[in-house]
């Protein structure tokens, strides 16, 4: 649930600025800090970008002291932007262009080798790299399946039997090898799923360890039980005699996040919808892989007639609905609705499809509202074209 300071600014907010907008309580970003801190109080943290790549939030990030973790160039040079150093940022993903290579070449950060050809362009494009070597546990992993990247059949690193061989290939090519990375899929509940990929990464030490770094990943989901995690994480990097980093997103910001729209219309056909000035292309997690966010009606329930409805976006798309079957009083045109749990690949997977500007997205430090990005212009839209 929303602290309470944050749910009155809410009100605040809705007064000054148009929606749909995010906004993200920073207090409560800074808590699941501390508590990733406490739970693996021997680890590194590199946050992931991808999951809300906003310069207030890296800058607030990186003085709290944590590293940066970037899936494209794009990102490895905003979190540079933002401050941090290139010792600071792990660079992963399968696909590393030489163009990509090329802009970093003057400082580069700390790059996760994704395949063989990916391993000998990382050569010879950052000669003398920091490298780590991105292990596919080849584990089934219970998550959605466009979030599993630790499933054989995914894209992403090097199976088991490959990683003694590539390791030693980095080596000759000169590469400056750190050690292994594991990252298994996103909003993973399940504590049986890591400990499964521990065990893959335990296998593999008489061939290739010790190592000087064990990179295991993001992918926490909301409700894992990070103690489950602790013991058996310390074990691993011990018997590697390797320092822990570890890649969270989801966790440190989706609970902080919220989308708010306004009700727009209610509308009868076969279903009952309330329609609303913002979805899919404001918040696509629902369409792209049917993730449930919580709503919250931002209006008074006292007296209102209850009702269920679907929730649906302004696009011409029959999929642009935010939720379904949601019980809720009903509510008066142009009252707000706020999307829970938004505050993690929300607004970084926002669209312009349909000509549709990407929302504001605004920051509550606990003192006032900070603006983290305008509202994208109309006529940026078509800029360039
Ligand atoms: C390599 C890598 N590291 C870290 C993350 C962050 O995952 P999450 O936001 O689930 O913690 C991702 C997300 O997919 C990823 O691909």
């Amino acid at each position: 649930m929303l602290d309470p300071l944050f749910r009155q600014a809410l009100q605040e907010a809705l007064g000054r600025y148009p929606t749909p907008f995010y906004a993200y309580d920073w207090g409560r970003v800074a808590a699941q800090v501390a508590r990733l801190r406490e739970a693996f109080p021997f680890a590194r943290l590199f946050y992931a970008l991808k999951a809300n790549p906003r310069l207030g939030l890296l800058r607030r990030l990186r003085a709290l002291g944590l590293g940066a973790e970037a899936v494209s160039v794009g990102e490895v040079l905003r979190a540079y932007w933002a401050g941090f150093p290139p010792e600071g940022v792990v660079w992963n993903g399968p696909v590393k262009t030489e163009e990509a290579l090329a802009a970093v070449r003057e400082r580069s950060p700390v790059v996760v080798l994704d395949s063989e050809g990916d391993l000998k362009r990382v050569a010879r494009h950052l000669p003398g790299a920091r490298v780590l070597l991105r292990v596919n546990p080849d584990l089934p992993v219970r998550t959605h399946g466009h979030l599993a990247t630790g499933r054989g059949e995914s894209q992403f690193g090097v199976l088991p039997e490959a990683v003694p061989r590539l390791v030693r290939l980095a080596q000759e090519k000169g590469l400056h090898f750190l050690g292994l990375h594991l990252h298994l899929g996103s909003a993973l509940e399940e504590a049986g799923d890591f400990l499964q990929g521990y065990r893959v990464l335990e296998a593999l030490y008489p061939q290739v360890g010790p190592v000087a770094v064990l990179d295991l990943g993001g992918g926490f989901g909301l409700r894992l039980d990070l103690k489950a995690l602790a013991g058996p994480l310390e074990a691993l990097a011990r018997l590697y005699g390797a320092e822990v980093w570890l890649e969270p997103g989801r966790y440190l910001v989706a609970e902080a996040g919220i989308l708010v729209v306004r009700v727009v219309g209610v509308k009868a056909t076969r279903r009952r919808y309330l329609l609303l000035d913002g979805g899919m292309t404001s918040l696509l997690r629902p369409a792209l892989y049917g993730a449930r966010h919580p709503v919250l009606p931002l209006y008074p329930r006292e007296g209102r007639e209850a009702g269920v409805f679907d929730l649906a976006g302004p696009a011409c798309e029959a999929g642009d609905v935010l939720a379904r079957d949601v019980p809720l009083p009903v509510p008066e045109e142009g009252e707000a609705l706020a999307f829970l749990e938004a505050g993690a690949y929300g607004a970084s997977m926002a669209l312009t499809y349909l000509d549709t500007p990407r929302p504001l997205e605004l920051l509550w430090t606990g003192e006032g509202w900070e603006v983290l990005r305008e509202r994208e212009p109309l006529e940026g839209l078509w800029e360039g074209e």
